[in-house]
């Protein structure tokens, strides 16, 4: 194992952790900003880690693709590569493809996929996808499972939970570095209680650094979602680091903690920044409207980020409708209100003041009345 998970507070189910990996000490819960193509739209790395961000995701399925595996191994691993100094989470690449190509075909030995780059099927097994995540050398890298969307019903969501599981011992098998890089589980199994069982218990059994719980935020209700997430954090170890995989809704983040999960990540944050919205206390705001071309404020006038120290709601509305920059102090803003986000759920879990955190943050977000 190469990490060490140590808790430093609870409040009920929600814990605030210390997570120490190869290449940083992460405190828990926290969010990942992903970057597909070794870097994080609109941010440059210095700018990552001003804001606090301490773990960044990396997709193997982008990465394999180009620059390839191969020569970021050569070039001595993704880390290095990118000039990224602290942790880093690679995702094992059959739920990128099953997203992104519709054209994903899913069989016992893998995924088989057609190549965006020369359209030639191409097949992406559980020994490889470890065989990459191993070359790129993330901190943190993922079984390949088996996803299927929460929404659809019937025997498939049993098929794919049940290869998950036997796909994990594959993967076991192909890992190379377990003492330089974590190997997590996902726990799959859809909206059935009965099998999100099996899975959990499973991949207990298999006595792994971290969990992850995968499947989730694909268009189900949030009253499933939350049940599925307290279900799982409810049956994994308490020592050992859980994932909900593809969140980052503030408010999805507040209650899957308090449901005692610790790591999150999406690409919401910075997709909604190029869509020109921002993150804010109260929900959303966005900043091609009309009314923004005369607002003299910033963004969030209690924010302490750089972007909203400086510039105006007038002025990134001016950028927003015209070019390619203000996406960039969007992205900064809403990264940096995911980063306070998770150091404030952290503290108040740490200070025993987690239910007025919660509280606070849910009045500003639904105020009275409205
Ligand atoms: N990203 C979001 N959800 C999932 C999932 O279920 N599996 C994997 N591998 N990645 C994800
Ligand atoms: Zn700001």
């Amino acid at each position: 194992m190469a990490l060490r998970f140590e808790v430093l507070g609870r409040f009920n189910r929600a814990r605030a952790a210390q997570l120490t990996l190869p290449h940083f000490v992460c405190q828990t819960p926290l969010f990942m900003p992903v970057g597909t193509q070794g870097t994080i739209k609109g941010l440059t790395n210095d700018q990552l880690e001003e804001i606090g961000c301490q773990i960044i995701l990396g997709n193997t399925y982008h990465l394999a693709l180009r620059p390839t595996s191969e020569l970021i191994d050569e070039l001595g691993g993704l880390h290095k590569f990118m000039k990224w100094p602290r942790a880093m989470l690679t995702d094992s690449g059959g739920f990128q493809m099953v997203s992104l190509l519709h054209l994903a075909d899913i069989t016992e030995k893998g995924v088989t996929f057609q190549s965006p780059v020369d359209g030639k099927p191409m097949l992406l097994t559980p020994e490889e996808s470890i065989q990459i995540q191993n070359r790129i050398g993330a901190d943190i890298i993922m079984a390949l499972d088996d996803v299927v969307k929460t929404t659809i019903t019937g025997p498939r969501i049993e098929e794919a939970m049940y290869r998950t599981l036997r796909w994990i011992d594959r993967c076991i098998s192909a890992h190379k570095r377990p003492n330089e890089q974590n190997l997590f589980g996902i726990v799959q199994g859809g909206l059935d209680p009965v099998l999100r069982d099996i899975c959990v218990r499973g991949l207990v059994e298999r006595n792994l650094p971290g969990y992850a719980i995968g499947g989730l935020a694909g268009g189900e209700d949030k009253d499933s979602f939350w049940r599925v997430v307290a279900q799982c954090t409810a049956a994994l170890p308490e020592d050992k680091p859980r994932y909900v995989m593809g969140v980052g809704y503030p408010l999805d983040i507040v209650v899957c903690s308090a449901l005692g999960a610790d790591m999150y990540d999406c690409v919401y944050p910075t997709r909604t920044a190029r869509f020109g919205t921002a993150l804010v206390p109260e929900g959303v705001l966005k900043l091609k409207h009309q009314v923004m071309a005369c607002d003299t404020r910033p963004i969030d006038p209690a924010c302490g980020c750089m972007v909203c120290k400086n510039f105006s709601r007038a002025y990134i509305h001016c950028l927003v409708t015209k070019d390619a920059m203000g996406s960039q102090l969007l992205s900064y803003h809403n990264l940096y209100y995911m980063m306070k986000l998770s150091r404030d759920l952290h503290s108040s879990i740490v200070y025993g003041k987690f239910p007025e955190f919660v509280c606070t943050f849910l009045q500003k977000m639904f105020p009275e009345g409205e």
